[in-house]
């Protein structure tokens, strides 16, 4: 298995795409600590993956609070000498026309988006570096584009993709990668809440969506997974401060 005995830190790891993520590295032999803010969800993913003899570990703590990530990373660290893997995927959104857009709204979605990859590649680091290897996979979205209705996430996105290449830029020598996964529309709850704010059954917006997709289906949470993997096998050592748009075409 090509993640054997890894150990992989997988944020807002409790649902949708981190979930799968978290999933498939288990699955290829990693030990999988996932971070959210969703006690419950984390509950039930822990039961779920467990059950199909998975190495899952549960952490509740909000990436964008920098003493809870720091004590995490020194926790898991201490329990197994290492730590191999980040994957920066914890996001919300908090829609609305630039116009109406509100500072808390604004915020929120910078601090988890941003300040979250931030502590968390911060605190990743210190360990990659003494162990002169690492990877690190942030996700980004076909909205770093520009996307209608997301100013903040937009912002945000786009600045995951910075973040991302001057990580690689400064960290590369440490023997450590740092890419990005950009997500078309995949889906998840994130997308069944765009659903609900515009007033749309699921389905038909699923379907006004593939419409404008080249291959003609929604994304999966698994597609994002797979992407991930492909960073975070050793053999893509030279792959480094790339943003990988998986969105089923050049764009969604
Ligand atoms: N679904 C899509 O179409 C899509 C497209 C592009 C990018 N993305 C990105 O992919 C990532 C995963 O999205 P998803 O669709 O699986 O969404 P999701 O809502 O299903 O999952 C997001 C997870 O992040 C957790 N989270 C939120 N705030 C947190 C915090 N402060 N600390 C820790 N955990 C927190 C949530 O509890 C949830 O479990 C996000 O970064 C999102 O922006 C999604």
């Amino acid at each position: 298995m090509t993640f054997t005995d890894k150990v992989v830190i997988v944020t807002g790891g409790s649902k949708g795409i981190g979930k799968s993520t978290a999933e498939s590295f288990a699955t290829q032999g990693a030990v999988v600590h996932i971070v959210d803010i969703d006690s419950n969800a984390l509950n039930e993913t822990l039961d779920e993956l467990t059950a199909k003899d998975l190495q899952i570990f549960i952490h509740k703590a909000d990436v964008s609070k920098k003493e809870e990530i720091d004590a995490l990373f020194e926790e898991v660290h201490a329990k197994h000498g290492h730590i191999d893997i980040l994957v920066n995927n914890a996001g919300v959104i908090r829609d609305n026309l630039f116009f109406k857009m509100t500072t808390g709204d604004w915020d929120l979605v910078m601090d988890v988006h941003l300040k979250g990859a931030f502590y968390c590649s911060q605190a990743a680091q210190k360990y990659m570096v003494q162990q002169n290897a690492g990877r690190i996979i942030n996700i980004s979205s076909t909205s770093a584009l520009g996307n209608r209705g997301q100013a903040n996430y937009a912002t945000a996105k786009a600045g995951i993709q910075g973040f991302t290449k001057t990580l690689a830029i400064e960290l590369g020598r440490f023997g450590i990668t740092v890419n990005a996964v950009a997500p078309g529309f995949i889906e998840t709850d994130m997308t069944r809440a765009t659903a609900a704010r515009i007033n749309m059954d699921f389905d038909e917006f699923i379907q006004s969506r593939v419409e404008l997709i080249p291959v003609r289906r929604s994304g999966k949470p698994e597609d994002i997974a797979n992407a991930v993997m492909f960073f975070a096998d050793d053999k893509a050592s030279f792959v480094n401060g790339q943003i990988l748009y998986v969105a089923g075409g050049p764009k969604a």
